[in-house]
């Protein structure tokens, strides 16, 4: 008697446990492939009342956009110098706490023949330009601290906001992004150049025409030998703003590079979500050594206990079972790399360290330089076509912060929805805390939230309108 209920019993128990993991299993495709849950740490909240989602959010077209740029040290003066090849344009007020800064960017503006803006550099002068009554955008190019904050009170006083890179540092920052616009029906985009480099974008519409097939697989980078700047002490970053992040978490810190062109290639929130990452970081070593070669070994700089391990990698599953990689390194001496790849089934692309294509059924190896000159230009995005040439000429990364500076002005002269919009900023700059609390957990699978709260499925695809 007993050996049959134990004949009985260990089957059932084992048809159960495989019950249990096919039904904790998180992507659509793939069943078993995970005996854990990812842990759900940062839990959505639920939609606040009356509000509805931003997805392809118009408002009316604005015909000269006026604009304050709050933080003109080298990004700062460098978008201002662009806008002003731009149409439909008046730049207003020019916020920063260094009076050289501001006299540089206001040398801009005046060298070009064009009216001088309003100066501010009080620290929490931020909030005096944003209430003004105006400025239609308001454009952070502040550290990283200032952006969600700069941002959410900007659109509480009913502005528009493009912020740099990376738009929230915390998980609760990119709720208070999405809620706020949500709340307020602005824009709030995240100045996400890379999605605009001429490269990515004849990629964009390549993976769109379907000639790399079904995209199962990307990899992207951010790869910058930054530790002079980060060192610099006498006129590197403002207050050593980026060590000091460098000193304090183990993370991703910067993703949105590599990520945000894979992310719209991959159609995240138009059709895909991002279900569960794990990551894992190398120990530190870089910064120290870098530090007592410079310093000296009893110095200061040399002895003090920073936290972000040199190469983070991360490793991230879609809903609809596709794979993504993401890596950041700004402590190596390595060349540069913004690693942009694509596995598709019909065909490869790659860019960084060197450009190549592959495709089905010559994919073994790369197709000639001539042949990949030749698709490129034959998949060339309408935007560039549009603007390259100028873009080229006024440059910015080679003309891609140009090519993003005029599709924002682009869009709210004509009432269109913006590229990225408020939920791409939480997604990209979500991985900087994700990734840091599986790193903390021994590389734990942690599960994304869905910023758009069930929208996700709206639309099925990116349009540049
Ligand atoms: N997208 C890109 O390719 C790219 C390239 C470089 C930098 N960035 C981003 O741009 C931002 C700025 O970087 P940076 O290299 O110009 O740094 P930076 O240190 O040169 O400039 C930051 C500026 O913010 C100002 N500032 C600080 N506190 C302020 C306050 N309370 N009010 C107003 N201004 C204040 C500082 O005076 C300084 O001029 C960062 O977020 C960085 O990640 C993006």
């Amino acid at each position: 008697m007993k050996t049959s209920l134990k004949q009985f019993l260990v089957p059932m128990m084992v048809l159960a446990f495989l019950i249990g993991i096919g039904a904790c299993t998180p992507t659509e495709n793939q069943s078993n492939d995970t005996l854990f849950t990812a842990q759900e740490l940062f839990p959505e909240p639920p939609r606040p009342e009356g509000q509805t989602d931003v997805i392809e959010l118009r408002v009316d077209p604005i015909e000269t956009v006026r604009i304050a740029f709050i933080g003109v040290g080298s990004r700062g003066t460098g978008a201002v110098r662009r806008y002003t090849f731009l149409e439909g344009v008046k730049i207003v007020a020019l916020c920063d706490l260094v009076p050289e800064n501001l006299e540089k960017a206001q040398n801009i503006l005046v060298e070009k023949g064009l009216p001088p803006a309003d100066t501010y550099s009080g620290t929490e002068d931020w909030k005096k330009v944003c209430e003004r009554e105006d400025v239609d955008l308001v454009y952070v190019c502040t550290h990283w601290d200032l952006h969600t904050p700069i941002a959410v009170y900007a659109m509480e006083q009913g502005k528009h906001v493009a912020t740099e890179v990376p738009a929230a540092i915390s998980i609760d920052e990119c709720w208070q992004l999405v809620n706020t616009a949500e709340k307020t029906r602005r824009h709030c985009m995240q100045l996400e150049n890379c999605n605009y480099d001429f490269f990515e974008l004849a990629t964009l519409n390549m993976a769109r025409e379907g000639l790399l097939g079904e995209i199962v697989h990307a990899e992207g980078a951010y790869i910058h030998d930054l530790r002079k700047l980060n060192f610099n002490t006498e006129d590197g970053y403002w207050d050593m703003w980026r060590l000091r992040h460098l000193e304090n978490r183990n993370a991703n810190l910067y993703p949105t590079h590599g990520f945000g062109p894979l992310c719209h290639i991959m159609n995240i929130h138009r059709g895909d979500k991002m279900e569960y990452l794990v990551s894992l970081s190398s120990d530190q070593f870089g910064m120290t050594a870098y530090a007592e070669q410079k310093f000296g070994k009893d110095s200061d700089y040399a002895k003090r206990d920073y936290k972000k391990g040199d190469m983070s990698t991360t490793l991230i599953k879609t809903h609809k079972g596709k794979s993504i990689l993401i890596q950041h390194d700004v402590t190596s001496p390595r060349p540069y790399s913004r690693k942009h790849m694509l596995s598709g089934t019909k065909g490869f692309v790659q860019k960084w360290p060197i450009r190549g294509i592959a495709l089905d059924p010559d994919a073994h190896s790369f197709m000639s330089d001539e042949e990949m000159e030749e698709l490129l230009a034959k998949y060339e995005h309408p935007i560039t076509k549009e603007v390259g040439e100028l873009a080229r000429k006024v440059g910015g990364h080679g003309g891609m912060d140009f090519t993003m500076d005029y599709r924002l002005i682009y869009c709210l002269r004509n009432g269109l929805p913006l590229d990225q919009d408020v939920y791409d900023a939480a997604e990209w700059s979500a991985i900087i805390e994700l990734s840091e609390k599986s790193i903390e957990n021994q590389s734990m699978p942690v599960k994304v939230p869905d910023f758009t709260r069930g929208s996700w499925e709206k639309v099925n695809s990116v349009t540049y309108h």
